[in-house]
């Protein structure tokens, strides 16, 4: 269905898996493309509860935007591909259903922005991160000097941005750039055990944590204000009731609400 993803759905936890080893899975137009269509059955399809992001083979998530397909590109060109790929990183960022990043391996230039797009990130313990335009005479540009600055501190941020050199899991682990760091072959494993938890809770008031988590680095949106309308949203909601009333009854909550609000 996607060139150049594969995906599988098991137990509500839908895996996109990027696939394009022999260029360690490296985003090229195809990729953005097909990006952006399974994030249309991500959003649509009440099946899917939650999704993890990979890369195909043991050495790489994402080793960058696809470097060959830069030649050429005129200065508008080129402002016009960032801000595609931004697009549809804003897509995953503020997807109401969780996007976790299994970084298999190295996660450069576009590949550590896609992963910190996602909601969090674990890695396995061979994961490299970086954002290493520097060397090619450019600056990220799929919203990795934003999200950097926000997941790790400006200081440690801008160290890497203007060096171009590599963290690795362990360092990524202490910076808070990931959640947990595990061997490569517990890598999903690890991810889905917390996505099955987070599977049996109200999936709007999931939907509403992050959306007002994000409001935290939205300058047009006061995120307390955001928490109040939420809130209220949630209160709303049959699932407020079940869940409320299973406290009350001493019994586990069952909750319907398909995920989209
Ligand atoms: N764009 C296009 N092709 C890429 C790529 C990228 N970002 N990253 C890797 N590839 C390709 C290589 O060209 C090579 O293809 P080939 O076999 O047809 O020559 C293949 O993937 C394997 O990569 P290779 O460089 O041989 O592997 P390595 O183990 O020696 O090095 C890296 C791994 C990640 C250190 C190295 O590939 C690299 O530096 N990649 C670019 C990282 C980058 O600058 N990303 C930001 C882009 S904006």
């Amino acid at each position: 269905m996607y060139s150049t993803l594969l995906t599988s759905l098991e137990e509500n936890i839908f895996t996109i898996t990027i696939n394009r080893p022999d260029k360690l899975n490296a985003l090229n137009k195809q990729v953005l493309t097909d990006l952006n269509a399974v994030l249309d059955e991500v959003y649509t399809n009440p099946h899917i509860k939650s999704v993890i992001i990979t890369g195909s083979g043991p050495k790489a998530f994402v080793a960058g935007a696809d470097i060959s397909e830069f030649s050429g590109l005129t200065k508008e060109q080129s402002k016009a591909l960032a801000k595609a790929g931004q697009d549809i990183f804003f897509r995953i960022e503020n997807s109401p259903k969780p996007i976790v990043a299994c970084v298999n391996g190295f996660a450069l230039g576009g590949g550590c922005e896609l992963a910190m797009s996602c909601h969090f990130r674990i890695a396995s313990d061979n994961a490299k991160f970086g954002q290493p335009e520097v060397n090619l005479g450019l600056i990220p540009g799929y919203g990795g000097t934003q999200r950097l600055v926000q997941l790790i501190g400006k200081g440690r941020a801008l160290e890497l941005l203007m060096s171009g050199s590599l963290l690795d899991a362990n360092t990524a682990l202490q910076y808070g750039l990931v959640n947990y760091v595990v061997l490569q072959e517990e890598l999903l494993q690890k991810a889905k055990s917390i996505l099955a938890i987070i599977n049996t809770k109200a999936p709007i008031a999931v939907g509403k944590c992050i959306a007002a988590a994000n409001a935290v680095f939205d300058e047009t949106k006061n995120g307390y204000e955001v928490e109040v309308t939420a809130f209220g949203d949630c209160f709303d909601t049959p699932d407020r009731v079940e869940g409320t009333t299973a406290f009350l009854e001493k019994r586990k909550p069952n909750f319907s609400s398909g995920g989209l609000s």
